[in-house]
């Protein structure tokens, strides 16, 4: 069992031997690849054995200077002792990648081999010392057939090529930068291929080029203008620069995770490449825009610089997230990306926060590291960058940047390596705002405001409470807090950003005639939870004028969801429920609103989801929830019906991704509460051209389970069986519908012809999206949502353990359910915990749940 046991930060040692270079030969054969690699070693603490990781390697030969040597096999490890100071290391090993499901290391995507080493994938390609800490420089031989494997790519350039007998032929490519081997990458396949160039600021011509599967060339010219955008962008705002001669893109159809960064060859799930407006939606393109923009940032924060350790991943993450997030906002709206940005932190970091799996921006201990790219790391990482940003301005932020590079390029740092680099160039003391990284946990605000008639003051009482997953003596945070003050018709009187750094502080302000509205942590100025006794006119003030479009939309949601607590309370009372007039009357303003983006209206006027409200309280009555909810929908569609129906008449035939935002709203509001005529929506799946409008289409007549639905779902699925990406979003729908037939027919799906569980977008999508998305069906009272997840988490065990193992997340969250729901989710983690090969992915989530 040592294999489950955790690591600790604080155990971190430097390691004893470095690796200045790689000389790595692959020799590609489905199931028996073999793979040379040749290190030069050095050691200034000799006498110290070495051990190299490896897993699932079969081992051929070692040699130590060109001669054999002894060695010895231990679980993960190859053990080598009585080592000179400087010695070159030659490790010949076979792999199979044709049988590797995992996609991690050396694996084949629908005919193509390709890589995914990082966190720990290349100790299933070759002993190594895989840590990030360890930088080499690599130079890399691929040899596979000629016939289906035509482009053989590795990181770096090109330096040499050649034909071999036996129809065979090779590549050389050498990478000039040192590197941990988590960056490494190798693709052999046939592709079409997309070429383009970008000339530097500073004049370097960069050959851009993205591979996609053969017949998708069209489908590629977005991602790479995407790029262009990138590259620009982060000269513009970032000064920074890209270092190589070459660039390149390739989309595999079989991915774990969204992209992968490596070192001037990024590996991209299709999901985030291939895109027409036929096959694509809006999203579609901004993810694509977004997840492009993070890779490439990577190549500054997070290969030019990179992690120290696993723990410190936020350092390239959160970094990472919090440039592509202002890359989006800088080319596209702010405040529809800083919308976004906060529902991931309130919808699901609070979630992971306040469960079993809560952690540290920087985790203090792990089990398997892929259990921790988490929306933690990536997205409160990004916030804590946000606050710094707050707290600096992007002028002293940009210094501190400046500093950063200048000190680490080419180095594996640290987090505090980061913050030093902020605090040392702009001289603002952060050493309680490190706490960010120490504690887990989202703190509360608790506020109560008091407005003195007679001496016109105004004062803001906030007080900070951290959760137990703090820790024992945790501390209160350093809380940039920001404010906004407004009359009470709406106009803007100061706006400031507090320093909250103490357990109770009092705030004063002097000069108003009469009590302001406050917009309080406005733009969700740090990630916290507020408690605060806000009321209806103050939100709908609010919610009408405050000068950020993002506070607008913020009164908005709590408007709403005090609406439907209340209704959720009253159900529990046995009392009737209500909707007071004036909510819908200000939803009303903001659908008249000419002034505002209607890709801005078409979020305020959204309703929280069932898990975004679920994150709002300590504990819930489900059924009660579902049943309010309804009710608060029902009772605004049916107030809004002529203005939700002009909008979308007034928004048809105009050809904007705002526009289609909005009208496709208004439309998914009348169909969930049964008031959209069923014309309307066949007439918008027939009409339209984009893909946008039919799915939008189509997803109405689902949640407002027309008799049209399965007609319409019919037609979809004929013309799209052979798009796998179109195929996820059909998928995707058929898990969230909300009749009781739902988990049988995700059964049955399971055996379409476009569903594969080797697939981790197929999985996502029919399972995933189960378990994250339709609350209603998963958490059934009889259990038969828990019970089907827990199937497929069976299965996919032996298949793809990261996948399940993030599929999961939803049955380890189960504090805030009555005790019978409890009972069954737990007895559900009970059995997964008895499976003679648990992995250690799923051991980990599923014992820090049960251990409760
Ligand atoms: N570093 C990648 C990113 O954020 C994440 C990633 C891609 C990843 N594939 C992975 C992490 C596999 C763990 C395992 O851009
Ligand atoms: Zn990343």
């Amino acid at each position: 069992m040592s294999e489950l046991q955790a690591k600790h930060l604080k155990d971190y040692l430097a390691p004893a031997f470095t690796i200045s270079t790689l000389a790595l030969d692959v020799n590609l054969f489905p199931n028996a690849t073999r793979v040379i690699a040749t290190s030069e070693f050095n050691t200034e603490r000799q006498g110290e054995p070495l051990l190299l990781d490896g897993d699932g390697l079969k081992l051929i030969s070692v040699k130590v200077d060109g001669k054999p040597y002894a060695y010895e096999l231990l679980p993960g490890q190859l053990k080598l002792v009585n080592l000179p100071a400087h010695f070159s290391l030659e490790i010949e090993t076979e792999i199979d990648p044709l049988g590797n499901t995992s996609l991690e290391g050396l694996y084949m995507s629908d005919g193509a081999y390709c890589t995914q080493c990082e966190a720990e994938g290349f100790r299933r390609i070759t002993y190594f010392l895989d840590r990030p800490d360890v930088l080499a420089t690599y130079r890399v031989r691929v040899e596979a057939p000629k016939a289906g494997f035509p482009y053989l790519l590795s990181n770096g350039n090109k330096v040499d090529s050649g034909e071999l007998p036996g129809e065979r032929h090779f590549v050389v490519w050498d990478d000039p930068f040192p590197k941990p081997c988590y960056l490494f990458a190798l693709v052999a396949g046939d592709f079409d291929l997309l070429e383009d160039s970008f000339t530097t600021a500073s004049g370097r011509n960069v050959a851009l080029q993205v591979f996609v599967d053969k017949g998708n060339l069209h489908k590629a010219h977005h991602a790479m203008v995407s790029l262009k955008k990138s590259m620009e962008w982060d000269e513009r705002r970032f000064g920074l620069e890209y270092d190589l001669d070459i660039y390149m893109i390739v989309a595999v159809d079989f991915f774990n995770m969204g992209a992968m960064e490596n070192k001037g060859l990024n590996i991209f799930n299709t999901k985030y490449v291939l895109a027409d407006v036929e096959t694509a939606t809006d999203d579609d393109f901004h993810g694509i825009e977004s997840v492009v923009g993070h890779e490439y940032f990577h190549n500054w924060t997070g290969n030019r610089v990179t992690c120290r350790d696993w723990f410190q991943l936020s350092l390239k993450e959160g970094l990472t997230v919090f440039r592509d997030q202002e890359f989006s906002s800088d080319v596209g709206s702010r405040a529809v990306n800083r919308i976004q940005a906060i529902e991931v932190i309130k919808n699901q970091q609070f979630a992971e926060d306040s469960g079993p799996m809560a952690h540290p921006i920087r985790p203090q201990s792990v089990i398997e590291m892929n259990n921790f790219y988490t929306v933690t790391v990536y997205n409160k990482g990004a916030e804590v960058i946000r606050m710094m940003h707050t707290l600096l301005g992007e002028e002293k932020f940009q210094a501190g940047m400046k500093l950063y590079f200048a000190r680490h390029d080419g180095q594996a740092v640290t987090c505090d390596d980061f913050v030093a680099a902020m605090e040392d160039a702009s001289g603002i003391d952060l050493s309680q705002f490190r706490l960010w990284y120490n504690q887990a946990g989202t703190p509360t605000l608790k506020i109560v405001d008091d407005f003195d008639a007679d001496s016109g003051r105004y004062s803001l009482s906030i007080s900070q409470q951290l959760p137990a997953q703090a820790g024992e003596g945790a501390k209160p945070m350093h809380i940039p807090f920001a404010l906004e003050l407004l009359s009470a018709d709406g106009k803007s009187l100061s706006s400031q950003v507090l320093d909250v750094k103490l357990a109770e502080q009092r705030f004063e302000f002097t000069g108003f005639d009469a009590k302001p509205v406050a917009s309080l942590l406005q733009d969700f100025s740090a990630p916290v939870k507020l408690e605060y006794d806000f009321g209806t006119s103050q939100l709908i003030t609010l919610m009408r004028h405050a000068s950020s479009e993002v506070a607008r939309w913020e009164a908005s949601v709590n408007l709403i969801s005090r609406a439907i607590w209340a209704n959720h309370d009253a159900l529990g009372a046995g009392e009737a429920m209500v909707l007071d007039g004036r909510v819908a009357d200000a939803f009303r303003a903001t659908l008249l609103d000419e002034e505002l983006d209607p890709a801005l209206a078409a979020r305020i006027i959204s309703i929280p989801s069932i898990n975004a409200l679920i994150e709002q309280v300590a504990s819930v009555s489900f059924d009660h929830l579902v049943h309010a909810r309804h009710y608060v929908l029902e009772e605004l569609a049916a107030n809004l019906e002529d203005e939700l129906l002009s909008k979308y008449r007034e928004l048809v035939g105009i050809d904007s991704p705002e526009a289609r935002a909005l009208k496709n709203a208004c439309l998914a509001m009348l169909c969930r509460a049964g008031l959209c005529p069923e014309a309307l929506v066949q007439s918008q799946f027939e009409q339209s051209l984009n893909m946008t409008d039919s799915l939008a289409a189509l997803a109405g007549a689902v949640a407002g389970e027309m008799d049209i639905a399965d007609e319409l779902l019919g037609r979809f699925e004929a013309r799209w069986k052979d798009t796998p990406l179109v195929m996820d979003k059909w998928f995707v729908l058929q898990s969230g519908r909300q009749d009781n037939d739902t988990p049988s027919r995700i059964r049955a799906l399971s055996h379409h012809p476009a569903f594969s569980l080797q697939n981790p977008n197929r999985v996502r999508s029919l399972i995933g999206a189960f378990a994250a998305a339709n609350p209603v069906q998963f958490h059934r009272a009889d259990g038969e949502g828990y019970k089907l997840l827990t199937e497929y988490l069976i299965k996919l065990n032996g298949l793809n353990p990261q996948v399940a193992a993030r599929i999961v997340t939803p049955l380890i969250q189960f504090a805030k359910f009555d005790a019978k729901r409890q009972g069954m989710m737990k007895a559900c983690l009970n059995e997964l915990l008895t499976l003679p090969e648990l992995s250690r992915d799923l051991f980990e989530k599923v014992s820090k749940a049960l251990a409760q």
